[in-house]
């Protein structure tokens, strides 16, 4: 797996100082609010698993699984799978990996606002600023990458890579094999 990376953007090392601040930020704006921290699944893990231990808050934890890229493509349906976490009233924080278009980040907080959310603040570990073709922006954002597909971390591309423990760019045999 290691093998197949050509560019190392962020080291463990990195990711973990990224995440404490982060931590320090969501813990100033959130000590006092009871947030509900709302993961989006797959991609959320491992960063909200580490985010969340970060943040000094009575906080509670929940997760939605949408889906929108098949390859290294966003593709235009977003599937909401299963249950929406009851946010009514609530001070939501929506995780996800990576902000690129902005379609599912952009969607689901529309959608948590319709059932009656309080606010819902956007955390992500990564944004592709070059990507968005969606006006949305997070309200926390860990460090910005080029308009590059990256994997590692909970990025994926069909599903693997998800374990590396940094983030980096594949080498481009790797998509044609
Ligand atoms: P958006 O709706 O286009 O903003 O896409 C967000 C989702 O696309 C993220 O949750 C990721 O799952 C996926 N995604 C976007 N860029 C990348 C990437 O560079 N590598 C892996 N997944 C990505
Ligand atoms: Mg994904």
């Amino acid at each position: 797996m290691n093998n197949d990376i050509k560019k190392v953007f962020f080291s463990e090392e990195e990711i973990n100082n990224i995440i404490s601040k982060l931590g320090e930020k969501l813990t100033a704006d959130f000590k006092d609010k009871k947030p509900l921290v709302i993961g989006l699944l797959n991609g959320c893990n491992p960063f909200m698993t580490d985010l969340v231990k970060k943040i000094q808050a009575y906080l509670t934890l929940d997760y939605m699984k949408v889906s929108s890229y098949v390859g290294t493509e966003s593709t235009n349906n977003l599937v909401i799978e299963g249950k929406i976490p009851d946010v009514k009233d609530k001070e939501v924080i929506l995780v996800d990996d990576i902000l690129d278009t902005g379609r599912t980040l952009k969607t689901i907080k529309e959608k948590l606002l319709a059932l009656g959310a309080k606010s819902v603040s956007l955390c992500v570990l990564l944004d592709k600023p070059e990507g968005r073709k969606f006006d949305i922006q997070a309200d926390y954002v860990g460090d910005l990458v080029p308009n590059e597909f990256v994997v590692g971390y909970g990025l994926d591309y069909n599903g693997y890579y998800r374990n590396l423990p940094y983030i980096g760019v594949l080498k481009e045999e790797v998509y044609t094999k």
